[in-house]
C-alpha cells in the first residue's frame, strides 16, 4: 500500500433552512447534509480537513445557522467555511466564533495550514448581492499571505467561480473581478488548485494557469442549460462532494480531485480471489 496523500474534502452550497422547511418548497437540504456528513465520517482514509465553500444557510437567518450547527455537530472531521451569496458574514462570524478569520468586520478570509499545505479561504460574497467580488483588502491579504510562506503548496477556495460555465443565469453572477484574482494567482506557481462552488455542479477548467473546479452539492444541481433553453431551473441529480488529494513531489507536488458520490452503493468487492486470480 502506498502512503496516504493529504486529503481535503470540499462540500458546498448546503442551503440549510429552518427545521422542517424545504428549499424552493421541494428539496430537503437538511436530510441531504445529514447524508453528506455520514458519508464524510465513513470515508476511509479519513480526510484531513473539510472546506465548506459557501451558501451554508439559505435566507439567511440566525435560526438557519443554529440548524446548520446541529446538523454539522456529528461531523468528526475539522472544518472551515467561507460565505456564499446566501450567507451573512455577521451571522457566520457569530456561528463559528473559533474560526481564525484574518480581519475583523471585513471579509471572512482565512489561512489554514493542513499537513504542510496552505488552504486559503477567500470571502467573495457581496452583502445583499448574488454575484461575487473580491475586496481590495482580500486581494491584498491573498498576495501578502502567498508571499509570506513561499515554500508551501497552496489551495485557494472561494464561493464564486472566476470563469463562465455556459449556464447563462449563473454566469452573470459569478466572480465579477476575476481578472484581479488572476493577476495575483499568476505570480505564485505554488497555487495547485482553485476550488469554488455556487453552481452546484462538478465542473473543471483552467484559470490563470491553474486547474479550477466547481464542487457539486449534496442536494440539488443547477440545471445544465447551455443554450438559454429554459428559465433558471434546478434539478435533483446525484449528490456528491469533492476530495482533493495532494501528493508530495517536485514543484509543489501533484493535486488530484476526485468526485465522491453520496449514497449507499454495493461494494467495495475484491477483484481477486485468495489464489490471486481474477474473480
Ligand atoms: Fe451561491
Amino acid at each position: 500500500m502506498s502512503q496516504k496523500p493529504v486529503c481535503i474534502a470540499q462540500i458546498s452550497d448546503l442551503h440549510i433552512k429552518q427545521p422542517g422547511a424545504l428549499a424552493y418548497g421541494r428539496v430537503d437540504t437538511a436530510k441531504a447534509l445529514e447524508r453528506c456528513v455520514a458519508a464524510l465520517n465513513e470515508f476511509a482514509p479519513a480526510p484531513d480537513f473539510v472546506v465548506i465553500s459557501g451558501d451554508l444557510a439559505d435566507t439567511p437567518t440566525a435560526e438557519e445557522y443554529e440548524h446548520l450547527k446541529r446538523l454539522l455537530a456529528p461531523l468528526k472531521l475539522p472544518f472551515g467555511s467561507i460565505p456564499g451569496n446566501h450567507d451573512s458574514r455577521e451571522m457566520m462570524r457569530a456561528a463559528f466564533p473559533a474560526s481564525n478569520h484574518a480581519q475583523f468586520s471585513v471579509p471572512l478570509n482565512q489561512r489554514i495550514e493542513v499537513a504542510g499545505l496552505d488552504l486559503l479561504l477567500l470571502d467573495s460574497s457581496v452583502p445583499g448581492k448574488p454575484h461575487g467580488q473580491l475586496d481590495p483588502s482580500t486581494l491584498e491579504w491573498l498576495d501578502g499571505t502567498l508571499s509570506s510562506t513561499p515554500q508551501r503548496p497552496a489551495l485557494i477556495f472561494l464561493h464564486h467561480p472566476p470563469f463562465k460555465t455556459g449556464i447563462w443565469h449563473m454566469d452573470r453572477q459569478n466572480l465579477l473581478n476575476a481578472d484581479a484574482l488572476a493577476a495575483v494567482v499568476r505570480r505564485y506557481p505554488r497555487i495547485r488548485l482553485i476550488a469554488t462552488g455556487h453552481v452546484h455542479r462538478a465542473t473543471l477548467t483552467m484559470f490563470a494557469g491553474v486547474p479550477t473546479t466547481i464542487c457539486p452539492a449534496p442536494n440539488h444541481a443547477v440545471d445544465l442549460d447551455l443554450a438559454e433553453l429554459r428559465e433558471p431551473s434546478f434539478k435533483v441529480e446525484p449528490p456528491a462532494f469533492h476530495l482533493h488529494a495532494w501528493f508530495p513531489g517536485e514543484s509543489f507536488g501533484t493535486l488530484v480531485t476526485h468526485q465522491v458520490p453520496i449514497s449507499q452503493f454495493d461494494g467495495p468487492h475484491p477483484f481477486f480471489g485468495p489464489d490471486g486470480k481474477l474473480l
